[in-house]
């Protein structure tokens, strides 16, 4: 009888004792770091008659900086400045005319998803960032 009374409380005491150790590990599930809420509608964006990036959204969200570098490439070693995008439509490969002239709300946008996956483009310190527009 008072074995099993002991059993119980060991085993209380471990299910306590568990619960400190991982409690930073539950405690945050599904709370730490809700996806940010990205603002997509911007004066050119509301404009489009068809609302769709240059490369279809499933590529952008996982391959924009891809793009950029293939963009630039282009630009600097081949000195050609336009491609069509995914509608065909010709654009200049630019991060600042094109990019931003549609993502005008680059704090809004770029930057709150950046900051959600910490990461910090350094292309500012060269490109310009045009004024925001949202
Ligand atoms: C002609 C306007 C236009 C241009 C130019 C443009 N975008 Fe977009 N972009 C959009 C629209 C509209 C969407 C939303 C598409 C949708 O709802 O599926 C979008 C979606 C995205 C997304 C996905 C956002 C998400 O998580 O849902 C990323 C990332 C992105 N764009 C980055 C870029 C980058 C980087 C460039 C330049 C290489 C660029 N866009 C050029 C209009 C544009
Ligand atoms: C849906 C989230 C999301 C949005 C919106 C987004 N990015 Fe990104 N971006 C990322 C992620 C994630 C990375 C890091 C990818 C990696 O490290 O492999 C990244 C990386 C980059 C890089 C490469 C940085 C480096 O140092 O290598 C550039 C450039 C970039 N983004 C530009 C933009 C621009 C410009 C916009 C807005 C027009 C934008 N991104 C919007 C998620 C996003
Ligand atoms: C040290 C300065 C510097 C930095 C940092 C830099 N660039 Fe550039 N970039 C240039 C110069 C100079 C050109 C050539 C400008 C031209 O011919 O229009 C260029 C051209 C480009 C172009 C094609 C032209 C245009 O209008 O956009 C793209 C795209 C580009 N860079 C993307 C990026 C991205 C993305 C980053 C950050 C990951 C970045 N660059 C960081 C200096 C820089």
């Amino acid at each position: 009888m008072m074995k099993l009374y002991n059993g119980k409380i060991i085993l209380l005491g471990l299910a306590v004792f568990v619960g400190i150790v991982t409690f930073p590990f539950w405690f945050n599930m599904g709370k730490a770091a809700p996806a940010p809420v990205l603002k997509l509608d911007t004066p050119v964006i509301a404009k489009m008659p068809v609302k769709q990036c240059v490369r279809p959204t499933a590529f952008m969200k996982a391959g924009h900086m891809q793009l950029l570098n293939q963009w630039r490439d282009t630009v600097v070693r081949d000195n050609n400045r336009v491609a069509p995008d995914q509608a065909g439509v010709m654009r200049e490969m630019s991060l600042s005319n094109t990019c931003m002239e549609c993502h005008s709300n680059k704090t809004e946008f770029c930057d709150k998803c950046h900051n959600y996956v910490s990461v910090a483009p350094y292309c500012w310190n060269c490109h310009i960032q045009p004024k925001e527009n949202s």
